[in-house]
């Protein structure tokens, strides 16, 4: 199998953390291999475990592996910059949040927080059974909520594109060195504070 760059030769930690986060990352080479419906269900597992308020779980994910019936519908909703590398992906994800709480009908103010709990609980399992996982805000939100019937009353979050890793030759020439770092992080300084707000 080909190899993407190794992100712990990229990236340190200024204090002690699980490898696991800093080997998480967003390359874009993919091998157009599939990944069975087994893999997927453990990474919807892995989203399933993650908190949201009240267990609310408001959570939904909508899927196309890239040998089924509806990953023409999937892929077109994304912007060309995103297609250009996610058409080697094997599975295109849709993450969605319902915006009413189910015990009373009421506005959840973190309705997309929640969501994003679960997508990152996505990603990191992927980052473990050795996928590359890449969520994406490049798509069109109103094309995918007619073409994936999604109601009023749920939100579209982001796209995830889920694949076996390649190596940069497969990407078209512009996105080739995007994958061949691994990107770092703003010092700690710069996005924690004891006390008041203060950056
Ligand atoms: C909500 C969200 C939307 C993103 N949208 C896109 C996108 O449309 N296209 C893309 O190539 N990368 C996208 N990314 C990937 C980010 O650029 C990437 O996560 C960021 O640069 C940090 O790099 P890392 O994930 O490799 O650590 C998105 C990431 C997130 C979390």
């Amino acid at each position: 199998m080909a190899q993407l760059p190794d992100p712990l030769k990229h990236r340190t930690a200024d204090h002690p953390i699980e490898d696991l986060f800093l080997r998480r990352w967003s390359p874009r080479a993919m091998s157009g291999e599939a990944i069975s419906e087994g893999e997927l269900m453990s990474l919807f597992e892995a989203a399933r475990w993650a908190p949201s308020t009240y267990n609310e779980q408001e959570w939904r994910f909508l899927y196309a592996s890239r040998d089924s019936e509806h990953w023409e519908t999937f892929f077109n909703c994304l912007v060309e910059a995103n297609q250009a590398w996610c058409k080697n992906a094997a599975a295109l994800i849709v993450c969605l949040s319902c915006k009413m709480f189910s015990r009373n009908g009421k506005p959840n103010p973190v309705h997309t927080f929640d969501c994003g709990l679960a997508t990152e609980n996505l990603l990191l399992q992927a980052t473990t059974m050795n996928l590359v996982s890449h969520a994406m805000a490049g798509f069109d939100r109103s094309k995918a909520r007619v073409a994936l019937n999604v109601p009023d009353n749920v939100d579209i979050e982001v796209m995830v594109a889920i694949g076996r890793p390649s190596d940069a030759d497969v990407l078209p020439e512009d996105y080739r060195d995007m994958d061949k770092h691994p990107s770092g992080r703003k010092p700690l300084s710069e996005i924690v504070a004891s006390g008041p707000f203060s950056f």
